[in-house]
This record gives structure tokens, C-alpha cells and sequence, in this order.
């Protein structure tokens, strides 16, 4: 089978480097440029080798011949570079968060004019999409609920895109807003989503971390991820890109990927 071609925009940030490296490292896949606004030269090296490093995705696209853009920048960068890969018939697998309902929309848009494929996932980690579909169906049964949410300091959003999709799920799957205290209005209740408040630390030493608990009266459920490694986003970068290419149109979330019933 033909490798699958893949360019990585946002090369040189955090999550761009554990994917050069982490795609380089796959039979099937090759990692044919990278993309980022800091290129100062001309290649960036993987573990296979030097892979062509530019600022600017147009040239790649006009001068190396690829299957998918795979995204992590900032939500203002990735929407230029979606409409600029789809133009060109490439295939997205987007990582970024911040992005709002009207860019999803435009992706799924670029996918239907474009006949391409498109995976966008706020949390490509496997655990945090089953945390989710847990905390689904513990919200039939609860009353009340807290979301605590950690980061690393240089996290761009708060509340996370993660605890607010957690959040999300839950209320769908009550059909009401949680219960509150009603007498206890203060700004260190943290930011309140439909009775549940979402509380967001941002401390260095720390990278992705959240809890949910849920109370009733005598006890308490806690689901918690930990993210302790960014090797955790392969494997659902990995799916993601082997799907995108046999695919038509916008797929949102992981656990659409995977198929999860929710
Ligand atoms: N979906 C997930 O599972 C997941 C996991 C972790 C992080 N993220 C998200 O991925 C994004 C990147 O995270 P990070 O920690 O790697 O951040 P980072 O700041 O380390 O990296 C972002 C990179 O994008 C580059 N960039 C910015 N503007 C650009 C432009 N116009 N063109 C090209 N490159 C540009 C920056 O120079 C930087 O190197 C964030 O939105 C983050 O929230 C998603």
C-alpha cells in the first residue's frame, strides 16, 4: 500500500514536534513537510531524516505532492490553512482547539466542495473521550456535579474545550441544568455551565488534567484523567489520518471516529 503523505502544520510547537516524530515512526506514513510561522531553515529533523520546513503552506502545497495537513497551530491559523489544503484536494486532521461552531461548520463545508475528508477532534487522547462517555452516563443518575480542569500555564483557553465537550455531554444526557447551592454566588466558583461549575487551574508542572465529581447525598463519583505524556494523542492522530483518506466530508470528536455509541 502507498504511504500515506502527510504534512504537519504548527511543525515547530509542541504538539507539531511529538507528531513529527510519532507519524515519522510509522511504516505507512511519511511525514513529507512541516509547516510553522517560526521556519527559520529550510528542513526540521525526524527520526527519519530531514523532512522540508517552510512559514509559508502554499509553497509546500505547490511543490510537494501530500495526502493530509495535519493541524496543530492556533484556532486563528488553522482555518486559512484548511481552506488553502482543501483547495488543493488534502485532506484535514485538525487538533487545534478555541475553534467556534461557525469555523466547524466551515470545515465541514470545505469537505462537501472540496470532496475531501476532514477529522476534527478537540482531544485526540483516548482516555479523556471515555472519561466522557462515562460521565454521560453517570449524569442519568446525579444531581449534582463539578468539573475541576487543569492545564500547563500556557494554555491559550479556559475553560478547557475538553471540559466544556464534558460538560456539554452531560446536560444532553440529563435534559436539565444540575443542581446548585442557591445562596452561594462568589468568582471562586469557577465558571458555571447549566448547574455545573468548571473550575480551571493553570500551573506549570502540569500538562492536562481533569475530574469530575458527582454528588449525592452519603457519597461521591470521581472520574478523572491524567494526561502525563503528549505520546498520549498518537494513536487518535494515527486512526484519524489512516481514516481521513478513504473518507468524505467531517467527522467531529474521537469517539465519532471510534464509533462509540453515546
Ligand atoms: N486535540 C488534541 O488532542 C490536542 C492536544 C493538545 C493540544 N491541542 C491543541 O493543539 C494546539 C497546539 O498546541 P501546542 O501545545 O502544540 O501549542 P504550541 O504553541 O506549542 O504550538 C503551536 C505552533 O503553531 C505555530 N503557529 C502559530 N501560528 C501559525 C501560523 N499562522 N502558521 C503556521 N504555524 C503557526 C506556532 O509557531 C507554534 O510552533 C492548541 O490549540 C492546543 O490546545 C489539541
Amino acid at each position: 500500500m502507498a504511504e500515506i503523505k502527510v504534512i504537519i502544520h504548527g511543525a515547530l510547537g509542541k504538539m507539531g514536534q511529538t507528531m513529527l516524530e510519532g507519524l515519522s515512526r510509522e511504516d505507512d506514513i511519511k511525514v513529507v513537510g512541516a509547516v510553522d510561522i517560526k521556519a527559520r531553515e529550510p528542513v526540521v529533523i525526524s527520526s527519519r531524516g530531514a523532512v522540508p520546513l517552510n512559514s509559508d503552506l502554499s509553497f509546500l502545497l505547490n511543490n510537494i505532492n501530500s495526502d493530509v495537513l495535519v493541524d496543530f497551530s492556533t484556532a486563528q491559523a488553522t482555518i486559512p490553512a484548511a481552506r488553502l489544503a482543501a483547495s488543493h484536494g488534502i485532506n484535514l486532521v485538525i487538533g487545534t482547539t478555541g475553534l467556534g461552531d461557525s469555523d466547524i461548520a466551515e470545515i465541514a463545508y470545505l469537505g462537501e466542495k472540496y470532496n475531501i475528508g476532514a477529522v476534527v477532534a478537540p482531544n485526540f487522547a483516548l482516555g479523556a473521550v471515555v472519561m466522557i462517555y462515562l460521565c454521560r452516563i453517570a449524569a442519568r443518575y446525579f444531581d449534582w456535579a463539578e468539573v475541576v480542569e487543569l492545564h500547563h500555564e500556557s494554555k491559550a483557553d479556559a475553560p478547557s474545550g475538553t471540559s466544556l465537550a464534558t460538560v456539554k455531554a452531560m446536560l444532553e444526557e440529563k435534559g436539565k441544568s444540575f443542581s446548585q447551592p442557591d445562596s452561594l454566588r462568589s468568582p471562586s466558583r469557577g465558571e458555571l455551565n447549566g448547574g455545573v461549575n468548571i473550575h480551571s487551574i493553570r500551573l506549570p508542572g502540569i500538562m492536562a488534567e481533569q475530574e469530575v465529581i458527582f454528588g449525592a447525598p452519603g457519597q461521591t463519583l470521581r472520574l478523572r484523567h491524567d494526561t502525563v505524556g503528549r505520546e498520549c494523542y498518537l494513536p487518535g492522530v494515527l486512526l484519524a489520518v489512516r481514516k481521513v483518506v478513504g473518507m468524505k466530508g467531517l467527522i467531529f470528536g474521537l469517539d465519532k471516529l471510534l464509533g462509540m455509541e453515546t
